[in-house]
């Protein structure tokens, strides 16, 4: 009988389709949140759930992660769990895609970056993004899910679909 580990979490089958690897995503991160209610544990995870399912699935991701409110400055975001390289530390909640979800609590799907006004540009190889927002329980704003693609309209209606879901789970499962 083969063993099994955490890291298996992140691995997914060859040829995946995007839709099985998000429901995939869903699922495992409610598996590795069960009984575990830190953020940073489970944002940690939640990151490279996302960085290795969305490579299987041939998406050319650059940076899966997240922002949180800042506990020291309610008006901005803080750089939080991810994978990716190195990233933008504060974000004002209202600038760029990621403070524009914080700040209409809607999910920002910008298919070409450059043309999305106050883009901020961490990694200026970076060609599209979607930025979901992360409420919790009560309905208050904690943070945000950021996903950045190599590519043109590296996101669309289907991938919104499951980060919702994802998001509505983190922002429940968690305490903040
Ligand atoms: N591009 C984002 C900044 C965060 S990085 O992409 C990781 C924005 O405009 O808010």
């Amino acid at each position: 009988m083969s063993e099994t580990h955490h890291a298996d979490y992140s691995n997914y089958s060859e040829n995946i389709s995007k839709e099985e690897m998000l429901t995939n995503v869903v699922e495992s991160y409610s598996a590795l949140a069960y009984g575990i209610d830190n953020w940073v544990a489970n944002l940690s995870n939640c990151a490279s759930l996302l960085w290795h399912g969305y490579h299987s699935a041939k998406v050319k991701v650059n940076w899966t992660g997240f922002y949180v409110v800042d506990p020291k400055d309610s008006t901005q975001l803080i750089l939080a769990p991810f994978q990716g390289k190195v990233a933008c530390q504060q974000i004002k909640i209202g600038s760029g895609v990621c403070g524009a979800a914080a700040s209409t609590l809607k999910t920002q799907l910008v298919p070409n970056v450059n043309k999305f006004p106050g883009h901020i540009a961490c990694d200026g190889e970076t060609q599209s993004e979607i930025v979901v927002p992360i409420l919790d329980k009560a309905g208050k704003l904690v943070g945000v899910l950021d996903l950045d693609c190599l590519t043109l309209e590296g996101f669309d209606e289907l991938d919104q679909k499951y980060l919702e879901d994802l998001c509505k789970s983190i922002g429940e499962t968690c305490s903040w």
